[in-house]
């Protein structure tokens, strides 16, 4: 997902559009619910996905693994701010979650009974260095090769993410992200990793959503590390991308067959109105909040996103920097939920150059998250990406939905609005693809109901329920029919 530049507000808060008053009546075609007139503007497609297309799950390890303090992990920033009464809603933690780092084979399970052909997961850096640095932890090897083994017999491919947001508290001690170190510890914990697993994991992703855990982490101050500082965001926007290019370089130098990406956050950023102010500000948006980790790996440019020039100063772009974080990933992946309505903004001093105001749509129904259901904006999305990178495989590492709904007196969990959810949306990646985006493979978001960061425990994003008070793991009607079109790949 990828709500852009509003400061200090949650996620959800954010996307429930609590600010950017922007002229959403004038949009066309923006009367109407998903059923009504929004049926014209999202039209159903049937498709027929491709035989060896990789029907997948996602988990990231801070929301599963639970195990916060076990087998010698270190602390990591997530815990920290976990721990920190007023951070995350009703002061839940990750402490525990769904427990997963002792009840994987039930997870693999369930992703075996749902015919899924690959399982997106992540690796937690303090598992393997507590502090960040140094000797890697045999235990927390030792999980994550029972894991892959346990997928792989069960012939479904790992895919697994080497930073999905847990670093080592020791290293945010050190300055975190905004310190160009970073990428050099960074570098080194992934090539370690991959030594030991990468006679069982093929594909890598090295971030998830370097955004996402920029801005919120540095900028906003709504995630770990719960720093408020733009120009901390800057600078390690900057170091993320020396790091994504070490660590690329690092893995290919253990086995260079292995294939790596990386996972973005992404989102389709929507004119507010047809001024040319406002289809400005949302190429701005979609530079910023879209491409920014993308276009450097690539092309070795950072894109135009601010006005006036980027920042490069602020950023601490130093010369020969723009070779260091150019590598060609082999693949990349998509994390898209919902669009992203743009406006030309006044000048603000805590955000110099943004200029831009963003909001979530309010035209069609929304998630509990509050994040508006849009499927014509993926597709739009997947075009554009499509249109600049065609010739990079692509997979969707994260889409789905959240929806309170439990189980009903039968035990039955009937989530008939994450079905709707789902064909909706992979409707319209499968007219993306009939129209010619290089798509190889999609990820669910969640295979179990998890830890959802600051919102604690209010999201439930999960194909399968998880009782939170006896870990009891149910699938969700949901599950049952995403099951069947892994198996056929026929969206009906
Ligand atoms: C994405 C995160 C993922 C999950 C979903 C709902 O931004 O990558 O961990 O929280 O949102």
């Amino acid at each position: 997902m990828a709500p852009h530049f509003s400061l200090a507000l949650s996620r959800r808060e954010f996307l429930g559009g609590i600010i950017g008053a922007v002229a959403l009546n004038a949009l066309p075609g923006s009367a109407g619910g998903f059923g009504g007139v929004a049926e014209k503007a999202h039209p159903f497609v049937a498709y027929q996905f491709p035989k060896d297309f990789l029907w997948g799950a996602a988990t990231a390890s801070y929301q599963v693994e639970g195990a916060w303090n076990v087998d010698g992990k270190g602390e990591s920033i997530w815990d920290r701010f976990s721990h920190t009464v007023g951070m995350v809603k009703g002061a839940e933690t990750g402490d525990v979650a769904c427990d997963s780092y002792h009840r994987y084979k039930e997870d693999v399970a369930i992703a075996k009974k749902l015919n899924l052909k690959s399982y997106r997961f992540s690796i937690s850096w303090p598992r393997i260095q507590a502090d960040g640095t140094g000797k890697p932890n045999p235990k927390g090897l030792d999980y994550y090769k029972r894991l892959t083994d346990e997928l792989n017999a069960a012939k479904i491919r790992p895919l697994a993410t080497l930073y999905h947001w847990d670093l080592p508290q020791a290293l945010e001690d050190k300055g975190g992200w905004p310190n160009r170190d970073m990428a050099k510890y960074f570098a080194d914990y992934c090539e370690m990793v991959v030594k030991e697993l990468g006679d069982r994991v093929n594909d890598w992703c090295i971030f998830n959503e370097p955004w996402v855990f920029t801005m919120l982490g540095y900028a906003w101050g709504t995630h770990a590390p719960a720093k408020k500082d733009f120009e901390a965001f800057l600078r390690a926007s900057h170091v993320v991308n020396l790091a994504q290019g070490a660590a690329f370089r690092a893995i290919k130098g253990v086995n260079a067959k292995l294939k790596v990406g990386t996972a973005y956050s992404v989102s389709y950023c929507q004119p507010a109105t047809h001024s040319q102010a406002d289809r400005k500000a949302a190429a701005r948006a979609d530079a910023l909040g879209n491409v920014w980790f993308l276009q450097p790996a690539m092309k070795g440019t950072y894109p135009e996103a601010f006005v006036g020039g980027n920042p490069l100063d602020k950023m601490d772009v130093k010369t020969g920097d723009m070779e260091l974080v150019k590598v060609p990933l082999d693949f990349f992946g998509m994390n898209y939920y919902t669009r992203t309505i743009i406006a030309a903004a006044e000048p603000n001093q805590n955000r110099p150059g943004v200029d831009l105001s963003d909001s979530g749509g309010n035209d069609g129904p929304k998630t509990d998250m509050g994040w508006e259901i849009w499927p014509d904006g993926f597709y739009e999305l997947l075009m554009r990406i499509s249109r600049e990178y065609k010739s990079t495989p692509m997979e969707i590492t994260e889409n789905g939905a959240s929806y309170l709904d439990g189980p009903d007196a039968h035990g039955k969990i009937p989530d008939t609005r994450r079905v709707q959810y789902l064909r909706g949306y992979l409707s319209a990646l499968g007219r993306a693809m009939k129209d010619g985006a290089n798509v190889r493979g999609y990820h669910c978001w969640s295979l179990l109901d998890n830890f959802e960061w600051a919102e604690g425990y209010t999201q439930r994003f999960g194909l399968a329920y998880v009782d939170f008070r006896d870990q009891r793991r149910m699938i969700k009607e949901s599950g049952e029919w995403y099951g069947k079109l892994a198996e056929t790949g026929n969206l009906k």
